[in-house]
Protein backbone atom coordinates (compact mmCIF):
# COMPACT_ATOMS: atom_id res chain seq x y z
CA UNK A 1 0.00 0.00 0.00
CA UNK A 2 1.52 3.51 -0.77
CA UNK A 3 1.62 6.45 1.93
CA UNK A 4 -0.26 9.46 0.96
CA UNK A 5 1.41 11.75 3.69
CA UNK A 6 1.78 15.36 3.35
CA UNK A 7 5.43 14.10 4.36
CA UNK A 8 5.51 13.30 0.45
CA UNK A 9 4.02 16.02 -1.62
CA UNK A 10 5.65 18.26 -3.27
CA UNK A 11 6.45 21.76 -0.96
CA UNK A 12 8.52 25.12 -1.57
CA UNK A 13 11.19 26.20 0.70
CA UNK A 14 11.12 30.26 -0.01
CA UNK A 15 12.22 29.56 -3.49
CA UNK A 16 13.16 26.30 -3.61
CA UNK A 17 10.56 23.20 -5.11
CA UNK A 18 11.10 20.17 -2.96
CA UNK A 19 9.94 17.29 -4.30
CA UNK A 20 8.92 16.08 -0.94
CA UNK A 21 9.54 17.12 2.71
CA UNK A 22 11.90 14.52 3.69
CA UNK A 23 15.83 16.11 4.18
CA UNK A 24 19.05 13.84 4.39
CA UNK A 25 20.90 14.92 7.23
CA UNK A 26 24.48 15.48 7.23
CA UNK A 27 26.64 13.15 7.89
CA UNK A 28 30.32 12.51 7.90
CA UNK A 29 31.46 9.53 5.73
CA UNK A 30 35.45 11.12 5.32
CA UNK A 31 34.89 9.57 1.60
CA UNK A 32 37.18 12.63 0.46
CA UNK A 33 41.04 12.31 -0.15
CA UNK A 34 43.48 13.17 2.66
CA UNK A 35 43.71 16.64 0.62
CA UNK A 36 40.04 17.21 1.18
CA UNK A 37 39.22 17.01 -2.07
CA UNK A 38 35.56 15.01 -2.95
CA UNK A 39 35.95 11.98 -4.91
CA UNK A 40 33.37 10.09 -7.57
CA UNK A 41 32.34 7.71 -4.99
CA UNK A 42 30.85 10.89 -3.49
CA UNK A 43 29.08 11.92 -6.29
CA UNK A 44 27.57 8.34 -6.55
CA UNK A 45 26.70 8.27 -3.06
CA UNK A 46 24.68 11.15 -3.30
CA UNK A 47 22.85 10.60 -6.41
CA UNK A 48 21.68 7.39 -5.17
CA UNK A 49 19.81 9.57 -2.39
CA UNK A 50 18.77 12.45 -4.42
CA UNK A 51 15.07 11.49 -4.15
CA UNK A 52 15.10 13.25 -0.91
CA UNK A 53 13.31 16.38 -1.07
CA UNK A 54 16.72 18.02 0.06
CA UNK A 55 20.25 16.67 0.84
CA UNK A 56 22.19 18.68 2.73
CA UNK A 57 25.86 17.46 2.60
CA UNK A 58 28.25 15.85 5.25
CA UNK A 59 30.07 18.75 7.27
CA UNK A 60 32.62 20.14 4.79
CA UNK A 61 35.63 22.44 6.02
CA UNK A 62 35.33 26.30 5.02
CA UNK A 63 38.95 26.48 5.91
CA UNK A 64 42.28 24.34 6.26
CA UNK A 65 41.68 25.21 10.17
CA UNK A 66 38.20 23.54 9.93
CA UNK A 67 39.26 20.87 8.47
CA UNK A 68 39.76 18.99 11.64
CA UNK A 69 39.15 15.05 10.85
CA UNK A 70 40.98 12.67 8.25
CA UNK A 71 39.03 12.51 4.58
CA UNK A 72 36.33 14.87 5.39
CA UNK A 73 35.99 17.41 2.43
CA UNK A 74 36.52 21.34 1.84
CA UNK A 75 35.45 23.96 0.08
CA UNK A 76 38.24 26.29 0.49
CA UNK A 77 39.86 26.06 -2.51
CA UNK A 78 39.28 26.42 -6.51
CA UNK A 79 39.59 22.69 -6.96
CA UNK A 80 37.43 21.48 -4.03
CA UNK A 81 34.94 23.69 -5.76
CA UNK A 82 35.74 22.02 -9.08
CA UNK A 83 35.34 18.76 -7.59
CA UNK A 84 31.80 19.46 -6.08
CA UNK A 85 30.19 20.21 -9.33
CA UNK A 86 29.86 16.64 -10.49
CA UNK A 87 27.71 16.12 -6.91
CA UNK A 88 25.11 18.56 -7.52
CA UNK A 89 24.58 18.05 -11.14
CA UNK A 90 24.27 14.51 -10.51
CA UNK A 91 22.16 15.36 -7.77
CA UNK A 92 19.87 18.31 -9.43
CA UNK A 93 19.65 15.53 -12.67
CA UNK A 94 18.04 13.36 -10.54
CA UNK A 95 15.23 16.41 -9.49
CA UNK A 96 16.95 16.67 -5.96
CA UNK A 97 18.09 19.45 -4.24
CA UNK A 98 21.61 20.04 -2.44
CA UNK A 99 22.42 22.90 0.48
CA UNK A 100 26.63 22.23 1.75
CA UNK A 101 26.94 22.11 5.51
CA UNK A 102 29.96 24.61 6.14
CA UNK A 103 31.84 22.41 9.31
CA UNK A 104 34.30 24.43 10.96
CA UNK A 105 35.87 22.08 13.76
CA UNK A 106 37.88 24.29 15.82
CA UNK A 107 39.28 22.11 18.64
CA UNK A 108 37.98 19.00 17.37
CA UNK A 109 40.82 18.79 15.53
CA UNK A 110 44.50 17.17 15.06
CA UNK A 111 47.09 18.04 13.16
CA UNK A 112 47.57 15.17 11.82
CA UNK A 113 44.33 15.39 10.06
CA UNK A 114 44.99 18.67 8.40
CA UNK A 115 46.90 20.43 5.40
CA UNK A 116 50.47 21.95 6.60
CA UNK A 117 49.45 25.34 7.43
CA UNK A 118 46.18 24.62 8.99
CA UNK A 119 46.16 25.89 12.89
CA UNK A 120 43.59 24.81 15.49
CA UNK A 121 41.43 27.51 16.69
CA UNK A 122 38.90 28.60 19.32
CA UNK A 123 37.26 30.90 21.42
CA UNK A 124 39.21 30.00 24.18
CA UNK A 125 41.95 27.51 24.88
CA UNK A 126 40.01 24.55 26.47
CA UNK A 127 40.63 21.73 24.88
CA UNK A 128 38.79 18.53 24.80
CA UNK A 129 40.05 15.89 27.11
CA UNK A 130 37.39 12.71 27.42
CA UNK A 131 37.61 11.40 23.90
CA UNK A 132 40.60 11.14 21.72
CA UNK A 133 40.90 12.19 17.77
CA UNK A 134 41.21 9.35 15.37
CA UNK A 135 43.94 10.01 12.81
CA UNK A 136 44.84 8.18 10.01
CA UNK A 137 48.50 7.82 10.23
CA UNK A 138 48.78 7.03 14.26
CA UNK A 139 45.44 5.76 15.10
CA UNK A 140 43.56 7.64 18.37
CA UNK A 141 45.13 10.99 19.86
CA UNK A 142 44.74 13.32 22.22
CA UNK A 143 43.13 16.79 21.46
CA UNK A 144 45.32 19.72 21.62
CA UNK A 145 44.73 22.73 22.81
CA UNK A 146 43.36 25.20 20.75
CA UNK A 147 45.22 28.75 20.21
CA UNK A 148 42.30 31.56 21.74
CA UNK A 149 41.30 33.19 18.27
CA UNK A 150 42.12 36.95 18.26
CA UNK A 151 39.58 39.27 17.01
CA UNK A 152 41.49 39.28 13.74
CA UNK A 153 41.36 35.77 13.37
CA UNK A 154 37.16 35.83 14.11
CA UNK A 155 36.89 38.52 11.80
CA UNK A 156 39.12 36.59 9.14
CA UNK A 157 37.47 33.43 9.89
CA UNK A 158 33.73 34.66 9.47
CA UNK A 159 35.21 35.76 5.89
CA UNK A 160 36.19 32.21 5.06
CA UNK A 161 32.87 30.99 6.17
CA UNK A 162 31.82 33.85 3.26
CA UNK A 163 34.65 33.02 0.42
CA UNK A 164 33.43 29.50 1.26
CA UNK A 165 29.60 29.93 0.82
CA UNK A 166 30.30 31.90 -2.19
CA UNK A 167 32.30 28.54 -3.86
CA UNK A 168 29.50 26.69 -2.83
CA UNK A 169 27.23 28.38 -4.89
CA UNK A 170 29.65 28.94 -7.54
CA UNK A 171 29.61 24.80 -7.46
CA UNK A 172 25.68 25.21 -7.88
CA UNK A 173 24.55 24.34 -4.49
CA UNK A 174 21.34 25.37 -3.27
CA UNK A 175 22.44 27.03 -0.65
CA UNK A 176 24.74 26.46 2.47
CA UNK A 177 23.88 25.53 6.33
CA UNK A 178 25.69 27.07 8.52
CA UNK A 179 26.81 24.06 11.20
CA UNK A 180 26.30 25.58 14.62
CA UNK A 181 25.64 22.25 16.51
CA UNK A 182 27.23 18.92 18.06
CA UNK A 183 30.38 21.23 19.37
CA UNK A 184 32.18 22.44 16.79
CA UNK A 185 33.38 25.86 16.39
CA UNK A 186 30.21 27.51 16.50
CA UNK A 187 28.63 26.23 19.30
CA UNK A 188 32.30 26.14 20.86
CA UNK A 189 31.77 30.07 21.08
CA UNK A 190 27.76 29.59 22.34
CA UNK A 191 29.04 27.65 25.08
CA UNK A 192 30.56 28.68 28.47
CA UNK A 193 32.52 25.49 29.25
CA UNK A 194 34.38 25.75 25.97
CA UNK A 195 34.14 30.37 25.99
CA UNK A 196 35.82 31.31 28.64
CA UNK A 197 36.85 34.83 27.04
CA UNK A 198 35.87 37.98 28.78
CA UNK A 199 35.53 40.28 25.76
CA UNK A 200 32.70 40.75 23.22
CA UNK A 201 32.66 37.41 22.06
CA UNK A 202 32.16 35.53 25.94
CA UNK A 203 30.76 36.27 29.17
CA UNK A 204 26.70 36.94 28.53
CA UNK A 205 24.35 35.19 26.36
CA UNK A 206 24.59 37.91 23.95
CA UNK A 207 28.46 37.88 23.54
CA UNK A 208 28.36 34.30 23.71
CA UNK A 209 25.69 34.52 20.51
CA UNK A 210 27.72 36.96 18.79
CA UNK A 211 30.07 34.74 16.73
CA UNK A 212 27.19 32.76 15.40
CA UNK A 213 24.96 35.44 14.37
CA UNK A 214 27.74 37.06 12.50
CA UNK A 215 28.77 34.00 10.46
CA UNK A 216 24.78 34.06 10.00
CA UNK A 217 24.64 37.36 8.73
CA UNK A 218 27.48 37.50 6.87
CA UNK A 219 26.93 34.56 4.75
CA UNK A 220 23.05 36.08 4.00
CA UNK A 221 24.43 39.07 2.97
CA UNK A 222 27.11 37.15 0.38
CA UNK A 223 25.33 34.63 -0.84
CA UNK A 224 21.57 35.44 0.14
CA UNK A 225 19.35 34.87 3.12
CA UNK A 226 17.08 32.74 1.44
CA UNK A 227 19.92 30.55 0.53
CA UNK A 228 20.85 30.44 3.93
CA UNK A 229 20.41 27.93 6.95
CA UNK A 230 21.78 26.93 10.35
CA UNK A 231 21.79 23.89 12.45
CA UNK A 232 21.26 23.96 15.87
CA UNK A 233 21.84 21.33 18.87
CA UNK A 234 20.42 22.70 22.06
CA UNK A 235 20.76 20.53 25.05
CA UNK A 236 22.96 19.26 23.17
CA UNK A 237 26.48 17.15 24.88
CA UNK A 238 28.08 16.12 21.78
CA UNK A 239 32.26 17.01 21.73
CA UNK A 240 32.17 18.06 24.99
CA UNK A 241 29.28 20.92 25.28
CA UNK A 242 27.97 21.22 28.83
CA UNK A 243 24.51 22.06 29.07
CA UNK A 244 23.66 25.20 31.55
CA UNK A 245 20.45 26.61 33.44
CA UNK A 246 19.99 29.64 30.53
CA UNK A 247 19.74 27.37 27.59
CA UNK A 248 16.11 28.43 26.47
CA UNK A 249 17.15 31.85 27.06
CA UNK A 250 20.27 31.95 25.00
CA UNK A 251 18.60 29.86 22.13
CA UNK A 252 15.12 32.31 22.65
CA UNK A 253 17.74 35.14 21.73
CA UNK A 254 19.61 33.36 19.25
CA UNK A 255 16.59 32.00 17.00
CA UNK A 256 15.36 35.95 17.32
CA UNK A 257 18.25 37.56 15.92
CA UNK A 258 18.59 34.57 13.06
CA UNK A 259 14.84 35.32 12.31
CA UNK A 260 15.66 39.31 11.72
CA UNK A 261 18.34 38.28 9.36
CA UNK A 262 15.93 36.05 8.04
CA UNK A 263 17.36 32.94 7.50
CA UNK A 264 15.53 30.17 5.60
CA UNK A 265 15.58 27.49 8.31
CA UNK A 266 16.70 26.64 12.01
CA UNK A 267 17.45 22.80 11.37
CA UNK A 268 17.07 21.51 14.81
CA UNK A 269 19.50 18.30 16.32
CA UNK A 270 17.55 16.05 18.74
CA UNK A 271 20.29 13.27 19.36
CA UNK A 272 18.85 11.64 22.36
CA UNK A 273 17.46 8.60 19.71
CA UNK A 274 21.94 8.17 20.15
CA UNK A 275 21.88 7.89 24.01
CA UNK A 276 22.07 11.82 24.88
CA UNK A 277 19.46 13.46 27.23
CA UNK A 278 16.78 13.99 25.82
CA UNK A 279 15.83 18.03 24.05
CA UNK A 280 13.16 19.37 25.81
CA UNK A 281 9.96 20.08 23.60
CA UNK A 282 9.67 23.32 24.80
CA UNK A 283 12.71 24.71 23.95
CA UNK A 284 12.16 22.65 20.41
CA UNK A 285 8.95 25.04 20.28
CA UNK A 286 10.28 28.10 21.46
CA UNK A 287 12.62 28.17 18.59
CA UNK A 288 9.79 27.60 16.39
CA UNK A 289 7.40 30.67 17.82
CA UNK A 290 10.51 32.63 17.63
CA UNK A 291 11.52 31.92 13.53
CA UNK A 292 8.49 32.87 12.02
CA UNK A 293 9.94 34.48 8.85
CA UNK A 294 11.65 30.80 8.22
CA UNK A 295 10.96 26.95 8.16
CA UNK A 296 12.00 24.22 10.76
CA UNK A 297 13.61 21.16 10.16
CA UNK A 298 13.51 18.39 12.61
CA UNK A 299 16.20 15.65 13.01
CA UNK A 300 17.21 12.77 15.04
CA UNK A 301 15.65 9.47 15.59
CA UNK A 302 13.06 9.33 12.93
CA UNK A 303 12.62 5.57 11.51
CA UNK A 304 9.30 5.75 9.60
CA UNK A 305 6.86 7.41 8.04
CA UNK A 306 4.22 7.63 10.70
CA UNK A 307 6.16 9.69 13.12
CA UNK A 308 7.58 11.85 10.92
CA UNK A 309 4.36 13.00 9.12
CA UNK A 310 2.70 12.93 11.99
CA UNK A 311 5.15 16.09 13.17
CA UNK A 312 4.46 17.61 10.30
CA UNK A 313 1.07 17.86 10.70
CA UNK A 314 1.17 19.03 14.36
CA UNK A 315 3.17 21.84 12.99
CA UNK A 316 5.94 21.25 15.00
CA UNK A 317 8.18 21.42 12.03
CA UNK A 318 8.23 21.82 8.06
CA UNK A 319 10.77 19.20 6.49
CA UNK A 320 12.05 15.85 8.58
CA UNK A 321 15.54 14.90 8.45
CA UNK A 322 16.91 11.22 8.85
CA UNK A 323 20.08 10.73 9.17
CA UNK A 324 21.11 7.13 9.66
CA UNK A 325 18.42 5.50 7.43
CA UNK A 326 19.81 7.05 4.63
CA UNK A 327 23.32 5.29 5.15
CA UNK A 328 21.47 2.50 4.93
CA UNK A 329 18.53 2.39 2.31
CA UNK A 330 19.79 4.88 -0.66
CA UNK A 331 16.31 4.50 -2.17
CA UNK A 332 14.82 5.57 1.72
CA UNK A 333 11.95 7.87 0.30
CA UNK A 334 10.50 4.98 -1.85
CA UNK A 335 10.84 2.57 1.16
CA UNK A 336 8.85 4.86 3.36
CA UNK A 337 6.51 5.25 0.94
CA UNK A 338 5.50 1.88 0.62
CA UNK A 339 6.31 0.79 3.88
CA UNK A 340 9.21 -1.27 3.34
CA UNK A 341 11.75 -2.48 5.96
CA UNK A 342 14.69 -0.46 6.19
CA UNK A 343 17.86 -2.18 5.94
CA UNK A 344 20.00 -1.14 9.19
CA UNK A 345 23.33 0.67 8.72
CA UNK A 346 27.06 -1.22 9.30
CA UNK A 347 28.72 1.37 11.75
CA UNK A 348 32.00 -0.09 11.22
CA UNK A 349 32.10 1.46 7.97
CA UNK A 350 30.63 4.79 8.48
CA UNK A 351 34.19 6.40 8.31
CA UNK A 352 36.22 4.21 6.06
CA UNK A 353 37.69 4.96 2.98
CA UNK A 354 36.67 3.45 -0.20
CA UNK A 355 33.39 2.05 -1.37
CA UNK A 356 32.59 -0.28 0.46
CA UNK A 357 29.65 0.54 3.23
CA UNK A 358 29.13 3.54 1.04
CA UNK A 359 27.58 3.02 -2.01
CA UNK A 360 26.72 -0.73 -2.09
CA UNK A 361 23.82 -0.64 0.14
CA UNK A 362 20.90 -2.45 -2.21
CA UNK A 363 17.65 -0.38 -3.10
CA UNK A 364 14.85 -2.62 -2.27
CA UNK A 365 13.51 -5.38 -4.90
CA UNK A 366 10.33 -3.15 -6.09
C1 LIG B 1 28.03 8.73 10.46
C2 LIG B 1 27.42 10.02 10.94
C3 LIG B 1 28.02 11.21 10.61
C4 LIG B 1 27.45 12.43 11.00
N1 LIG B 1 28.03 13.60 10.59
C5 LIG B 1 27.39 14.79 10.83
C6 LIG B 1 27.86 15.99 10.23
O1 LIG B 1 28.83 16.02 9.47
N2 LIG B 1 27.18 17.12 10.51
C7 LIG B 1 26.09 17.14 11.34
O2 LIG B 1 25.50 18.20 11.57
N3 LIG B 1 25.60 15.99 11.89
C8 LIG B 1 26.20 14.83 11.63
N4 LIG B 1 25.67 13.66 12.12
C9 LIG B 1 24.40 13.70 12.86
C10 LIG B 1 23.22 13.43 11.91
O3 LIG B 1 23.04 14.50 11.00
C11 LIG B 1 21.90 13.21 12.67
O4 LIG B 1 21.61 14.37 13.41
C12 LIG B 1 21.96 12.01 13.59
O5 LIG B 1 22.42 10.87 12.89
C13 LIG B 1 20.60 11.70 14.20
O6 LIG B 1 19.67 11.44 13.22
P1 LIG B 1 19.19 9.93 12.88
O7 LIG B 1 18.62 9.39 14.16
O8 LIG B 1 18.18 10.09 11.80
O9 LIG B 1 20.41 9.18 12.44
C14 LIG B 1 26.25 12.44 11.78
C15 LIG B 1 25.67 11.22 12.12
C16 LIG B 1 26.24 10.02 11.71
C17 LIG B 1 25.54 8.73 12.05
Amino acid sequence: MTNTYKLFEKTELSQLSLQNRIVMAPMTRSRATADHIPTDIMTTYYGQRSDAGLIITEGVAPSPNGAGYPRIPGIYSDEQRDAWKSVVEKVHSNGGKIFMQLMHTGRISHKLNMPDDAEILAPSPVPFTNEKMYTDQEGPQDYPVPEKMTNDKIESTIQEYVDASKRAIEAGFDGVEVHGANGYLIEQFLAPNTNTRTDNYGGSIENRNRFAIEVSKAVAEAIGKEKTGIRLSPYGVFNGIEPHNELDKQYTELTKALNEIGLLYIHIVDHSAMGTPKVPDSIKEAIKDHFSNGAIILSGGYNGAEEANRDIVENKGDLIAFGRPFISNPDLVYRLKHNIELAAPDHDTFYTPGPEGYIDYPEAES
